[in-house]
């Protein structure tokens, strides 16, 4: 077999409302089942040049944002190592690879996720011509991604995806996330504006981060918490109910920085502004009575979830706040990726 081409996709970050933070023995198990937001503008764009000769070396070479990185090469080796089960062609495959993000490092946006996924979307493009099938197999997709960043298999996904078995929803599963349907109209396209406080990059990676719930004292309780929340969830989901949504939502962001703080090492994210921001958020909520619910991701930004009609009057009040920050990042519900480019010759 010899085949050539280059293939390119573009694929969202996505916004946890509730988290996954931790995992179960096994190859990215999770702890707990997670439910996200897509979002639209904030993605990630791959393009993936490829040769793929039987009996010739692999090889991998991978620029990220203009600069060649040594450390995502390391990276997608090792997720090579469990995906060629799928694609046993990138054991004889060259590949050159060029990623960048539309949105600023460390600016609470998962980069990982979109990052991750497209380099799923792209891959699993190449199989396609290899093996010469026409299949759209989200839930491989899904699992190819989940083995590379547990929050990339729920990118692959739009409006809404849960990742990780969850008794109240049968088609959920912890090998790949599944698109969340029952959702009322009034969720179906919320703003997302990002409070940029800190963009300094976090210390300590998720990686670690999931590991050290592993002797977290609240681990057990966190499993009850979080499942319990995700049942309030759908049924804000299902009723249109803000009040739910905003109590589970904000209970995550608070509770996975919790966890964070109480883990061994007592890991602290959160800045000073974002404590000012919260309390900012909540005191004008109280006196304006618009719809708004922050959360946060693994770091000092806040995403302020909001429906899209009150994009106008949420601004006004962000903008007339005493509380400093960097800028603010505009992003919506989005549905997933997008193919680019797809070329390629038989040789
Ligand atoms: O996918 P990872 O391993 O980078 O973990 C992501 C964890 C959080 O972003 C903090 C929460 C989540 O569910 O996305």
């Amino acid at each position: 077999m010899h085949i050539k081409g280059k293939i390119s996709y573009s694929s969202p970050s996505n916004i946890a409302l509730v988290k996954y933070w931790g995992k179960e023995p096994g190859d990215q198990i999770p702890m707990n089942p997670s439910l996200s937001m897509t979002l639209k503008e904030c993605k990630s764009f791959t393009t993936v040049e490829y040769e793929v000769k039987t009996d010739t070396e692999p090889s991998i070479e991978v620029v990220f944002e203009g600069k060649r990185s040594i450390d995502i090469e390391a990276k997608l080796q090792r997720w090579f190592t469990k995906i060629s089960y799928f694609f046993s062609w990138l054991n004889y495959a060259t590949l050159k690879v060029e990623s960048h993000n539309n949105f600023p490092h460390s600016a609470g946006i998962a980069s990982s996720a979109s990052g991750m996924s497209t380099m799923a979307m792209c891959l699993y493009g190449i199989d396609k011509h290899i093996k010469k099938h026409n299949e759209n197999d989200i839930n491989l997709l899904s699992n190819i991604s989940r083995l590379g960043s547990g929050s990339a298999s729920r990118s692959v996904l739009g409006p809404y995806a849960l990742w990780g078995r969850f008794d109240g929803f049968e088609n959920s599963t912890n090998d790949h996330a599944v698109v969340y349907p029952h959702v009322h109209e009034t969720f179906l396209q919320l703003h997302d504006t990002i409070i940029v406080i800190d963009k300094k990059p976090k210390k300590i990676s998720s990686r670690d981060g999931h590991s050290l719930m592993e002797g977290n004292p609240y681990r057990q309780a966190r499993i009850f918490q979080s499942n319990k929340n995700l049942e309030i969830l759908l049924q804000a989901f299902k009723e249109g109910n803000w009040e739910k949504f905003q109590h589970v939502t904000e209970s995550e962001a608070l509770s996975l920085h919790a966890l964070m703080m109480s883990s061994e090492g007592g890991m602290l994210l959160l800045k000073g502004g974002t404590v000012e921001w919260i309390h900012y958020i909540r005191n004008k909520r109280e006196e304006r009575g618009i719809p708004m619910a922050f959360t946060m991701d693994a770091g000092a930004n806040i995403h302020l979830l909001y429906p899209a009609a009150s994009h106008e009057k949420v601004m006004g009040i962000l903008e007339e706040s005493p509380v400093p920050s960097i800028e603010f990042i505009q992003d919506r519900t989005g549905k997933g990726p997008e193919k680019m480019i797809d070329e390629y010759e038989e040789i």
